[in-house]
């Protein structure tokens, strides 16, 4: 996770300047939670093949969690532990069926709304600075999501390839004991006795 976050902020150009951005425009930021958030899930009630996902009565909790991490993110404090649970969120979404092209399909949304924001809110300059400096961070955001989901995916691999060559492994001493030439009860040292025919 740490080398795919480094070449992230390094291709991306997530600075620390980004940061401060965020952090200087909180204010006007933040309000635009509930906006974002309701449209978000919207889009994925409304949409079958993303509705189905959810359990009956979902959708608060779903609510509340984005929104919590729409808050965080707009901060523009953004530690390490808060890195880590990101990098987290692809595994969780595995066991929902949650893949990366719907991920990244609303984090497009995300983005186009707070671009709307931006844009409404802002002078020209000022709202391409506040844009960008959300994109990098958000971008990075998705890049780790699906970054934990193809790795918890491959780790699954892994797991199904080593249990496959465990079984055959048993099969073929099965196959090899119920085959075996006789082994003499008396002969301790475990010599093979040739059968007599
Ligand atoms: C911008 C994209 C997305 C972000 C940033 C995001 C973020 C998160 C976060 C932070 C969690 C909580 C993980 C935890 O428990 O630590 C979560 C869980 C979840 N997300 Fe997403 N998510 C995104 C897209 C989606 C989409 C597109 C869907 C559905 C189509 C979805 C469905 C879910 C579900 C069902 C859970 C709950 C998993 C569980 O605890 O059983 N998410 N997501």
């Amino acid at each position: 996770m740490e080398q795919t976050f480094k070449h992230l902020v390094a291709l991306t150009g997530l600075s620390a300047q980004d940061y401060k951005i965020l952090q200087n425009t909180a204010a006007q930021t933040q309000p635009w939670a509930d906006e974002i958030v309701k449209v978000f899930y919207d889009i994925l009630f409304n949409y079958a093949p993303t509705a189905h996902i959810f359990k009956t009565g979902e959708r608060t909790e779903r609510e509340t969690v984005l929104h919590t991490w729409y808050l965080k993110v707009t901060t523009g404090k953004l530690d390490r532990q808060f890195w880590r649970r990101i990098w987290l969120v692809g595994s969780v979404h595995i066991a929902r069926g949650v893949t990366n092209p719907l991920m990244l399909g609303m984090m497009s949304q995300i983005q186009q709304r707070f671009l709307h924001k931006c844009l409404q809110t802002f002078e020209v300059k000022q709202a391409e600075q506040v844009y960008n400096a959300f994109k990098r961070i958000t971008d990075i955001v998705a890049a780790l999501i699906a970054d934990s989901y193809l790795t918890s995916h491959r780790i699954e691999a892994i797991e199904k390839v080593k249990t496959k060559k465990r079984m055959e492994n048993s099969l073929l001493l099965w196959n090899h004991l119920i085959t075996a030439p006789d082994v003499d009860e008396e002969n301790h040292d475990g010599k093979v006795v040739e059968a007599s025919h």
